[in-house]
Parts: C-alpha cells; structure tokens; sequence
C-alpha cells in the first residue's frame, strides 16, 4: 500500500498535522509495510497557476500546443496521486475554506483532458477511486447544532475531489481548537481521531 500524506497548516505545532500523521499511523498499522510519500504544502506551498500554466488550460489548442514545462508541475502532482492508494490530509479551516496552499494543488490536480472528462452530463472523473482521509481543524464550529460560520470547506473538497474521481472521503473535524486549554487538546484530538473508519481500507 502507497499513502500520499499532504499537510497545509502553516503551524508545525498545528492540530491538523497531528490528526493526519494519526491517521497515516492507523492506516500503517492496518497495512504494515506501507510506503508513505510526503506532500508538506505548509511549509514547501506551491505556486500559484503561472501563466504559462493558465493558457494551457484555456482550450482544446492551447493544451495540444502547451510545452511539456507548463504541464510538468500538474503532471508530477497527478502521478503522485495516481501511485497513492490512499490520501490523507491534514488541512485547517481558513476563512470557511481550504487554505490557499490547498487550493493551489487543486489548481494542479483538476485539468480537463487529464483528470476530468467533460460530458454532456457534467464533468466525469478520470482516476481511479480511493480512499481520501481529511483531517481538518477549526477554530470555530462548522457542523451540527453548534455551528456559528458557514462551511464551504467540505461541500468544496466534495465537489473537487468528485470530479476527478475521487469520491470516497472521510472528513474528520476537529473543531473549537481557539477554545481549547492545553489539558483538553489531548483528549479532542483523540475523540476526533476515534471516529476514523478503515473498514475496506486496509
Ligand atoms: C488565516 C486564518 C483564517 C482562519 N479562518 C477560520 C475560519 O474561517 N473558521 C474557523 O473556524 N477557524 C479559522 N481559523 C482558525 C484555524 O482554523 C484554527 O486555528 C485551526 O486550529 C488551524 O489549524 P492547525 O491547528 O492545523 O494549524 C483561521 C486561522 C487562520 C490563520
């Protein structure tokens, strides 16, 4: 088993850091000999779509005519994921959302032609599904009664990862990090991590 492990929290002491590398132990344990490959867009982020980038996407020509160096970023990030037989990532809630850093690799990963197929019916995914792990860490409430803020973090992540073709994701939250004292982090790490389901994964 390969496990692609991507990390988007700036913070190295960060809530969503331990819950992803938790989860990666938990899948290793389940699968012993696992090979994990390591994805840290907190602290290596990648650039923003360049221009070059950009009008290669921006027609059937345009993605013939590109050079192989506008596609060569997109094409190492896809095939990191196409090795993967999981994904687990570890990412905060910024302003709602996923964190720019996060959305930056999207912007690699989502390319008509490459890994979405346009259809009539709506965009089709062209890789293989498997299982997504996503730890997130709030510091507010985002679900259920409590919810004081929108949530366009997971309707989003749903949406992107589905029209690739990865639609079997677990979300994990990890909310009220703001509130927590330093005797409570332990404990709401672990409630958080006890709800991680590997049925059929390993
Ligand atoms: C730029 C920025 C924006 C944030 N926006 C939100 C937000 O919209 N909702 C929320 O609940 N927390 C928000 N937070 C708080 C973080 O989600 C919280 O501190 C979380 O624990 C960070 O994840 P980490 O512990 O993995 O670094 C924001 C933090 C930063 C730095």
């Amino acid at each position: 088993m390969t496990i692609l492990h991507i990390d988007c929290s700036p913070r190295l002491a960060s809530h969503s850091r331990w819950l992803s590398a938790a989860i990666v132990d938990k899948l290793v344990e389940a699968a012993p000999g696992a090979a994990v490959s390591r994805r840290d867009l907190g602290t290596a982020p990648l650039p923003h779509a360049s221009p070059d980038y950009a009008v290669a996407l921006s027609s059937p020509a345009a993605m013939r005519a590109a050079a192989s160096a506008a596609l060569d970023l997109s094409e190492q990030l896809i095939g990191e994921v196409e090795v993967a037989d999981a994904i687990v990532i570890g990412t905060p809630m910024h302003n709602f959302t996923v964190p720019s850093v996060l959305k930056a690799w999207l912007d690699q990963l989502l390319r008509v032609g490459r890994t979405i197929m346009p259809t009539p019916e709506g965009k089709t995914g062209m890789l293989a599904d498997r299982p997504v792990f996503i730890g997130i860490a709030a510091g507010g409430v985002f679900t259920g009664e409590g919810a004081n803020q929108p949530d366009f973090l997971t309707p989003y992540l749903t949406a992107a990862f589905a029209c690739v073709g990865l639609k079997s994701l677990q979300f994990l939250p990890l909310q009220a990090t703001a509130f927590l004292e330093a005797d409570e982090v332990a404990a709401a790490r672990n409630r958080t991590l006890a709800a991680l389901d590997l049925t059929g994964v390993a």
